[in-house]
């Protein structure tokens, strides 16, 4: 099988890296791709990856089996509807379906007719209504531009006027805002692989939005991931499963959108019961790096049942004992402006996955984006996957670059304090 897969992030590159290992896959292209990917799969120019024309014609060109779209953005644009009128397998929702992602206010309108717990929200698209839309929230202000922003359209404060101006610049750049009620209680990503109606849970992972250390300054794209969750309650993702993930895959099929690719739900684990804070429409970053390393099943063959409706003829998922996690390297700026071009030393160590970065011409890696590398570690527990990451993370370089020192920590010295420990 040739495998296309489309993105140039560290989700991508956990991607090819999981499906080189399979057996039935016969070539693999990345489309941009990044320096990571361009070492295990070929690497193949495109213009831009949203453009539904330009990855068909790629994809034909190629003569790809299984494309695999890696980010949201082609995903909401259609593209995967446009490969798969061109005859092709395609890993990854519709248009209609990836609104999950693309429009809060749908996924909250099909939260609200599956029965499924989530925040409670309103949409505000008139900065005249904003003052009164915000008195009916608080203590804590939760501020969400209602499109894709990238992990970064949040912004999650018990500052009033914080909350405000974030929804203010959201409202002048033209993009209605979604004010939320805060969910408390640790937060869980579950990836699901969902072929229209089947639905295969991968393990639990949790991910790190803000940052600095102890869940300060800025939200980004993720800068941390672990999977999977020793503190999780034994049935938790059954749980999860049944109350949340099956009723939504039931809802979109009923509107006659059915789910086909990855639905990544973002949730808290209130006191009433776990509850959506998002929906994706594709594999998680970084949290996808950990879920993947722990993966034995080929998984080119699992997405290709996904992407053909065959997903319920899959044997059980096989999962390797032990735990993963992953960290962030970012450059200096990011989630701002971030700096690129500064050579990185170490980029190709065991364990170093790929985001922002490039080979120069003159075989140097650099930086080429805000979330520069994701360093994995694996281990028999998470203390000893979270000491195998930081020893790798410590023997980069990279001039201005940060991460965090605290991913998985607190699981780690069992200080999570869920609904039913607390
Ligand atoms: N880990 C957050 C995201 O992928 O959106």
């Amino acid at each position: 099988m040739r495998v296309l897969v489309i993105g140039s992030g560290g989700r991508e590159h956990a991607l090819v890296l999981a499906m080189a290992q399979d057996p039935s896959v016969t070539a693999l292209g990345c489309a941009p791709g990044n320096a990571g990917t361009q070492a295990v799969a070929e690497q193949l120019g495109v213009g831009d990856v949203s453009d539904p024309a330009t990855v068909t014609a790629l994809a034909r060109r190629w003569r790809a089996d299984l494309v695999v779209i890696g980010p949201e953005a082609p995903l909401v644009a259609g593209v995967a509807d446009a490969v798969r009128a061109e005859g092709l397998a395609c890993f990854g929702p519709s248009a209609a379906a990836a609104r999950v992602e693309g429009s809060k206010r749908f996924a909250k309108d099909v939260m609200a007719a599956a029965g499924v717990r989530t925040a409670h929200a309103e949409v505000v698209d008139n900065p005249a209504h904003l003052d009164a839309a915000l008195r009916r929230f608080g203590p804590r202000y939760v501020v969400k531009d209602d499109g894709l922003a990238a992990g970064k359209g949040v912004v999650v404060s018990d500052d009033l006027e914080l909350a405000r101006a974030h929804a203010m610049t959201l409202l002048d750049s033209g993009h209605p805002v979604l004010l939320e009620s805060y969910l408390d209680g640790p937060e869980v990503s579950l990836f699901c692989l969902v072929d229209g109606r089947t639905v295969r849970p991968l393990l639990p992972a949790q991910d790190f939005k803000r940052m600095g250390d102890a869940d300060t300054g800025p939200n980004t794209g993720g800068m941390g991931a672990y999977a999977p969750l020793p503190w999780a309650e034994p049935g938790l993702v059954e749980e999860i499963v049944e109350e949340i993930i099956r009723p939504v895959v039931g809802e979109l099929a009923d509107r006659g959108t059915p789910f086909s690719g990855l639905l990544y739900a973002g949730l808290a684990l209130t006191s009433a019961g776990p509850a959506v804070v998002e929906f994706n429409c594709r594999f998680g970053d970084p949290e996808t790096q950990p879920v993947l390393a722990l993966l034995r099943t080929p998984l080119a063959g699992l997405l290709h049942a996904t992407a053909t409706g065959t997903l319920a003829g899959q044997p059980e998922l096989d999962w390797a004992p032990g735990s993963a996690v992953a960290v962030v390297v970012a450059a200096d700026g990011y989630p701002g402006t971030p700096r690129l071009g500064d050579v990185i030393t170490g980029a190709e160590a065991e364990g170093v996955l790929h985001a922002g970065t490039r080979r120069r011409e003159d075989g140097a890696v650099v930086s080429a984006g805000g979330r520069v590398l994701s360093v994995l570690g694996t281990g028999a527990d998470l203390a000893a996957a979270r000491e195998e990451a930081y020893r790798r993370v410590v023997e980069i370089r990279l001039p201005g670059s940060h991460y965090r020192t605290d991913i998985a920590l607190r699981a780690v010295e069992g200080r999570i304090a869920t609904p039913a420990n607390s």
